[in-house]
């Protein structure tokens, strides 16, 4: 039996003007996201990846067109429902890994479950679970700079689930990453997606990631061109 899409866009466009000149970043972009997959945007630099992926997070708005989220359109939300949303049911992560760098990698994860007001007396645990999680419990005590790039990312993911989002959006996790690390990055996603039942969307143009997927959408010029299922 077909289960029902965690998010689902109808003819999504935005255009972006500048200095006079319309970008049409996406035209008519029609995808489902089932729960508990792995999603993948893919696409040249410039196909709207990151576009659609904002979109699809509530961290902007469309030009035309409607995203529903478990069947409730965001696009017709508040911006102070669309910022409870954002902070109970989504992560984040980038390519760039924002960690703070005065901060342990435990004191990151932690003041992300300050932010999002989780439980005070369930966050020392939460933490730790989340970085073990990901395979860092031996450096909770480790400062971003004493860390590798792709250790670094695996705390931000921590940051990112520690709150426990419905859906974990990632915009090029493993740009800056070196295949290596770039797969360790993919296997923790991977676990999340089979241990925890997490929903992920992320996007990409590494070739090397595309079988991790179980849906992989490819973007062209702002189009849906394909649609590869592998479940
Ligand atoms: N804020 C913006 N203002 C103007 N043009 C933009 C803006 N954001 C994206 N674009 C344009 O939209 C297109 C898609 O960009 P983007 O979604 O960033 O692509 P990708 O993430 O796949 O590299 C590009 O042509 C880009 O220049
Ligand atoms: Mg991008």
């Amino acid at each position: 039996m077909a289960t029902s899409p965690i998010i689902r866009t109808e003819g999504l466009c935005r255009d972006f003007e500048t200095g006079g000149e319309v970008v049409h970043a996406l035209k008519d972009v029609n995808i489902t996201i089932q729960p508990g997959t792995l999603t993948i945007l893919r696409g040249r630099s410039g196909s709207g990846k990151t576009t659609l992926i904002n979109l699809l997070g509530a961290l902007d708005r469309p030009t035309k067109g409607r995203i529903f989220f478990n069947d409730s359109d965001i696009t017709k939300m508040s911006e102070s429902n669309r910022d409870d949303l954002r902070k109970t049911d989504m992560g984040f992560v980038f390519q760039s890994v924002a960690l703070i760098s005065l901060m342990s990698a435990y004191e990151n994860v932690e003041f992300g479950l300050r932010i999002s007001e989780y439980d005070k007396k369930l966050r020392k645990a939460r933490t730790e679970e989340c970085l073990s999680f990901v395979g860092l419990s031996k450096r909770m005590g480790h400062r971003p700079h004493e860390l590798s790039g792709g250790e670094q990312q695996r705390v931000a993911i921590a940051r990112a689930i520690a709150h426990n989002p419905k859906v974990l959006f990632a915009d090029e996790p493993t740009a800056e990453l070196d295949t290596g690390m770039g797969l360790q990055v993919m296997k923790v996603f991977r676990d999340l997606v089979e241990k925890e039942g997490v929903t992920i969307v992320m996007t990409t143009h590494d070739p090397n990631m595309m079988e991790l997927g179980d849906r992989v959408y490819t973007l062209e010029d702002g189009e849906i061109i394909d649609c590869d299922e592998r479940i």
